[in-house]
């Protein structure tokens, strides 16, 4: 039996556990090693660490890399023929007056991370503490979305980029309208072209349905695996509950972490965890 095939059983057996327990796992040391234990089989062939020199594994030939569009370094990426870059949309979302919410903010909030992140994890908009501070997922419902990361290895220190498809607040939390994430929808798009995430984890309904362009409500949208094809690019893309409803109905939680564990499960099937 492969480690993907007795992966793939020990998350059944888990969730099955998590079913008869009602049990949602919050991140704990504990939990971290029986997910190492239960998760991460080492018995098929070790993951290949990239090459440093130019962000490939090593046993990649030069065909195979021209033809690759992921996860290459930042550099790299500007030089093949495009003159964005993160830095640059960073600074245009700081200047955008292109909708209302413009001349609301304290701050916009671009988004934060590393610059060939494993995961892209995209959310809805700014909240008042990310408007305070210009940074994504700062407030509670950040806090917990890192204890989600984290529990599947994940965190924007190390591998991962958090964005927002609108990145500024709209007036009272309220969802942005149409116009407003029209307005702001290039800024994501380019950010997804510099950054080439190997998957994508949405947060939220709004995200979800602005990302995939559909009034399909969460509940359907969660649980599998789509594609969101941008540029040549064809990215994994997993949908889940925003940490903010997890945090006001806490019988989303045992859902969502059924989402995590499949993205994690995706993760080491196609990258080898990295
Ligand atoms: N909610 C979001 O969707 N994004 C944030 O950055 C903060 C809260």
């Amino acid at each position: 039996m492969t480690a993907s095939e007795k992966q793939k059983i020990a998350v059944f057996m888990d969730t099955a556990q998590d079913f008869f327990t009602s049990g949602y796992r919050t991140y704990s040391e504990a939990s971290a090693t029986m997910q190492k234990k239960y998760y991460f089989m080492d018995d098929d062939a070790p993951a290949v660490k990239p090459d440093q020199s130019d962000g490939f594994p090593v046993n990649v030939n030069d065909s195979a890399k021209s033809a690759y569009t992921g996860g290459r370094p930042v550099e790299q990426r500007r030089s093949n023929g495009s003159d964005d870059s993160l830095e640059k949309i960073a600074a245009e979302v700081k200047a955008c007056n292109n909708c209302s919410l413009g001349g609301l903010r304290t701050n916009a909030a671009p988004g934060e991370g590393v610059t060939q992140p494993l995961v892209l994890v995209i959310g809805e908009g700014p909240g008042a503490e990310e408007d305070a501070q210009g940074r994504p997922f700062a407030g509670k419902a950040g806090q917990l979305l890192d204890k989600m990361l984290s529990s599947i290895e994940l965190s924007r220190n190390t591998n991962c980029f958090i964005a927002n498809v609108i990145k500024c607040r709209p007036p009272g939390n309220r969802d942005p309208y149409p116009e407003e994430t029209s307005a702001c929808a290039h800024f994501l798009e380019r950010q997804i072209i510099q950054l080439k995430p190997k998957f994508i984890l949405i947060a939220g309904r709004i995200a979800a349905q602005t990302l995939l362009k559909t009034t399909e409500p969460i509940g359907r949208l969660r649980g599998r695996f789509k594609e969101l094809t941008i540029a040549d690019m064809t990215i994994p893309l997993i949908i889940t509950y925003h940490p903010a409803a997890l945090l006001r109905n806490e019988d989303l939680k045992r859902p969502a972490w059924e989402d995590l564990k499949l993205l994690r499960i995706k993760i080491e099937e196609i990258s080898g965890g990295n």
